[in-house]
């Protein structure tokens, strides 16, 4: 073998953080929190996950690969390992109604990306978030960093792929139909459609679209009354009863899009009252994420009563928004000083510890 072929073995990742802005020494008075919507604790979010519900959407802005905070990696060759216990634990709790938000660096989300296909998450849009020049005014020798300077992190949308019966959902329906041995025309005939039906939901290919939950169920019931005897019931989500809307519904993720809104996200990076100082003015988290960008992701994949889950916690920014939100949040953190400051900031909220 060639020296170009070996492969490179690497010096495992440094996950000593660069330090803090600010440290608290005091040990921690409480280390759980509740109230009626926020539930959040001091520790490995890796030791929680079994008592939070099943979460509709999932916000991760956990390690950079850039030493953001004590245990993030020095560079992106660290994130798989870092990050595959988490996906993993996210998995087995997710349904096919829950959407992965994965927040990164362009380098960290694409070392991540295998660990979280390997999991089942299907990727589904990379969102840019430009933080604009100003992010970098003034500060950035071109000349020596010999590239141009980055001002975006990215969000990736990705979603637990449905399966029935360890299917994936669109080979289970064609594989549905062409048990029925109904012709594939015959699936307009039952949409009451010209061409649409077969050209769309028994595509075997990138035209291929999930069914609306009433053309879903008209498949399905012209499949049980004209498909062969023998093999009924056709679409059956429970492997008894043929499938109804309903139940449809649930095996994809919620999805809501306002007009205008597009993958790349400008908007500056945080500033201003809504950055958590202490006083003197000191920022306690330099990761702390927008309000704006979290409630947006959330509006846009959950629904007021859902749950959504905050694995990386600092100051519970995305716990904080899904609270406006009238969402169920749930989220740790690792650090006793973001912990500290976090439940500081759930209080200057206004948020109030429930009694129970
Ligand atoms: C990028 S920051 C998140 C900032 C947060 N989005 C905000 O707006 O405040 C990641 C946080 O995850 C915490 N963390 C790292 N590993 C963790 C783990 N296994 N369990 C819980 N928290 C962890 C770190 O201490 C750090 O505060």
């Amino acid at each position: 073998m060639d020296d170009i072929t070996k492969s490179v073995k690497r010096e495992r990742t440094s996950t000593v953080g660069r330090g803090k802005a600010v440290t608290r020494e005091a040990p921690l008075d409480e280390l759980h929190w509740q109230n009626d919507l926020v539930t959040v604790s001091f520790g490995d979010s890796l030791q929680h996950y079994q008592n939070w519900e099943t979460p509709t959407c999932i916000i991760s802005d956990g390690a950079y690969g850039v030493l953001g905070f004590e245990g993030d990696t020095s560079d992106h060759t660290g994130i798989p390992e870092w990050y595959e216990p988490h996906v993993a634990a996210w998995s087995r709790q997710a349904t096919a109604q829950t959407t992965l938000w994965f927040w990164n660096s362009e380098i960290g989300w694409a070392a991540a990306h295998p660990i979280l296909e390997k999991y089942g998450w299907r990727y589904v849009n990379a969102n840019i978030w430009n933080k604009g020049k100003g992010h970098i005014a003034g500060n950035v020798n071109t000349s020596k960093i010999r590239r141009f300077p980055v001002t975006t992190e990215v969000c990736v949308q990705y979603v637990m792929e449905a399966r029935v019966g360890g299917t994936p959902l669109r080979e289970w329906l064609i594989s549905e139909w062409s048990r029925s041995g109904l012709p594939r025309k015959a699936a307009n005939i039952a949409c009451g459609v010209a061409d649409a039906a077969a050209r769309k939901y028994l595509d075997k290919g990138h035209l291929w679209y999930f069914p609306p939950p009433d053309m879903f169920e008209k498949l399905q019931a012209y499949a049980n009354e004209h498909g062969a005897p023998a093999g009924r019931p056709y679409f059956s989500l429970d492997g008894e009863n043929p499938g109804t809307a309903r139940e449809w519904e649930k095996m994809r993720s919620k999805f809501k899009c306002p007009y205008g809104v597009t993958n790349v996200w400008e908007r500056p990076a945080l500033r201003g009252s809504e950055r958590f100082s202490i006083p003197g003015g000191k920022a306690v988290h330099l990761n702390q994420k927008p309000l704006d960008l979290l409630t947006q992701i959330i509006e846009a994949t959950t629904d007021a009563g859902d749950v959504v889950w905050e694995p990386f916690g600092g100051l519970f920014s995305a716990s904080v928004a899904s609270h406006r939100l009238g969402r169920r949040a749930y989220s740790a953190e690792i650090d006793p000083t973001y912990f500290h400051y976090g439940l500081e900031r759930l209080r200057a909220e206004g948020l109030q510890r429930s009694l129970l």
